[in-house]
């Protein structure tokens, strides 16, 4: 099943890191990797300011840029936004959807898509974050929350664009939280949004599209969300500002995914 594709480890820098920061956290990383042969493809996200630079320090390295977020219209008078054209020479992926953007900006479903179009039409990849509240978990709604923020990206997205887009299920109360859903049911989840994404295209599609878990991602647990359940990455946000954690888990990843 995992052919045609490999895993993708992406690290979610936030607002953690000073300009300083970055460089140095990119240095460390690209130290601890240089020359190593994973088989696995590597994305960090720095805040936009730092993003020209550290595109710069990774131009011929094995790890690639991405931003967190990206405005819906490609131009317009948004004060404090940055639209695609202000990344598009510093990035291959762009984080859109995650729940703290969601949260504060009041990102829709059909915004999030919008974005998606904008970004693939650009070159770059989407990384799309879907995921339930506690409250909706508790609700069971959790499958029903996800194959609707799925559908969307279905209804708007042709099927060339779907199978580039990187979907990452993250639920909300597991971010930053280190309380951690049960690898079956992450299994559970990967395999209806597969099962929606067949139903709606085709089967082969469904398969290649990657689909990363992301929430409190550390070392030692990642493992567990790897080995045979149908996720073909994650997303990691605070162990990614940490080189060496951040680097376990991609090692791990990579002798996970190979299994
Ligand atoms: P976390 O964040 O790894 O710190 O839980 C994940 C994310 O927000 O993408």
């Amino acid at each position: 099943m995992h052919m045609n594709k490999r895993a993708l480890v992406v690290g979610n820098w936030k607002m953690e890191l000073s300009h300083k920061g970055a460089l140095e956290v990119f240095g460390a990383l690209q130290k601890l990797i240089h020359a190593k042969e994973f088989a696995v493809d590597i994305a960090v996200c720095p805040s936009y300011p730092s993003l020209p630079a550290i595109a710069e320090l990774a131009r011929d390295t094995s790890i690639t840029v991405g931003a967190q977020n990206v405005h819906e219209d490609e131009k317009g008078a948004c004060t404090g936004s940055v639209s695609v054209g202000q990344i598009r020479d510093f990035v291959s992926w762009c984080i859109i959807g995650h729940s703290e953007v969601r949260a504060r900006e009041h990102d829709s479903n059909e915004s999030i898509a919008r974005k998606a179009k904008i970004l693939l039409g650009h070159g770059i990849t989407p990384i799309v974050c879907i995921g339930e509240t506690k409250e909706q978990r508790d609700g069971e709604e959790t499958l029903a929350v996800l194959l609707s923020q799925v559908d969307i990206l279905l209804k708007n997205l042709d099927r060339v664009s779907i199978m580039k887009t990187v979907i990452a299920y993250e639920p909300i109360w597991a971010i930053g939280s280190g309380e951690l859903p049960d690898a079956n049911s992450v299994y559970e989840v990967m395999l209806s949004i597969r099962k929606r994404i067949s139903q709606s295209l085709d089967n082969e599609l469904a398969d290649r599209v990657r689909l990363l878990y992301g929430g409190s991602v550390q070392g030692e647990n990642v493992g567990q969300y790897i080995a045979g359940s149908g996720v073909d990455g994650v997303l990691v946000g605070g162990a990614s500002t940490h080189p060496r954690d951040f680097f376990a888990i991609i090692s791990q990843v990579a002798t996970s995914y190979a299994q």
